[in-house]
């Protein structure tokens, strides 16, 4: 347990997460566009994870409280909406949030990318899955894909997906565990009613990931604590 920052804790999924690590006697850093939105018993930290200025004076700000982060759980997405802001708010933003608070990281902290079933690299088109396999792949690589906004919210979560296994093999030296983790189909705004699960079952999911113990998994792709792709 330590400090947490998880984003798009507004509601759903994310503030599920929140809630709970604050029950479990975490101080959670809730990462929301509207302060008023964050959790109780929470730190309210504003931004807008498509403004590419917004996170970077989110990390700015910790930093210079001198903030050390014992879990990420990089949760804010859109599912629908043009394809630039899908790749901005569930691609880009997590990536430049992910990279600059990459010096305030304890050691062994745990980083969650909040992924989909949807995202699953097999049913990508064939030129997705030839640029995301690519065992070169780089941070940059990943940007420059941002920039391109191929296809909607399935490929960005592909896209994430592979962001995680980039991030755990450059973090691997400090025990950093990060994985790409889905809450299933959870009856949220964006899931919707008739989704099979609840915002706990999801929540459930994605909090396996920031209670990893040290020799737990990285890299890799999960829901419920079983590789999905
Ligand atoms: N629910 C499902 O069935 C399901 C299935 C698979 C994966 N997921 C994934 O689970 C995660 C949580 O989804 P959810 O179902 O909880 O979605 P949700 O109920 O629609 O909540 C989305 C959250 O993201 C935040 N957000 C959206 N755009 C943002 C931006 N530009 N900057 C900062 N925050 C932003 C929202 O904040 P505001 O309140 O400010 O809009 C809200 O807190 C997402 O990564 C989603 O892709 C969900």
């Amino acid at each position: 347990m330590g400090t947490a920052l998880v984003t798009g804790a507004s509601r759903g999924i994310g503030r599920e997460v929140a809630r709970t690590l604050v029950r479990d006697g975490w101080r959670v850093l809730s990462g929301v566009r509207d302060p008023k939105s964050a959790p109780p018993d929470t730190r309210a930290e504003t931004v807008d994870m498509a403004d590419r200025a917004s996170v970077a004076a989110l990390a700015e700000r910790l930093r210079a409280r001198n903030e050390r982060l014992d879990a990420l759980v990089n949760n804010a997405a859109i599912y629908s909406g043009p394809a630039r802001r899908i790749w901005d708010v569930n691609v880009l933003g997590p990536l430049l949030l992910t990279r600059a608070l990459l010096p305030l990281f304890a050691p062994n902290a745990r980083v969650v990318m909040v992924t989909s079933g949807l995202g699953k690299l097999a049913a990508q088109s064939a030129s997705l899955v030839k640029r995301l396999s690519d065992p070169g792949l780089s941070l940059a690589d990943l940007e420059q894909l941002a920039r391109e906004a191929p296809d909607g919210y399935g490929a960005s979560k592909a896209a994430l997906n592979a962001m995680a296994r980039v991030f755990a093999e450059d973090l691997k030296p400090r025990g950093i565990l990060v994985n790409a983790i889905s809450p299933g189909w959870a009856r949220t705004d964006m899931g919707g009613r008739d989704a099979p699960r609840s915002v706990e079952q999801g929540a459930a999911s994605v909090l396996w990931g920031v209670r990893l113990s040290p020799d737990g998994p990285t890299g890799g792709v999960f829901e419920d604590g079983r590789a999905i792709a």
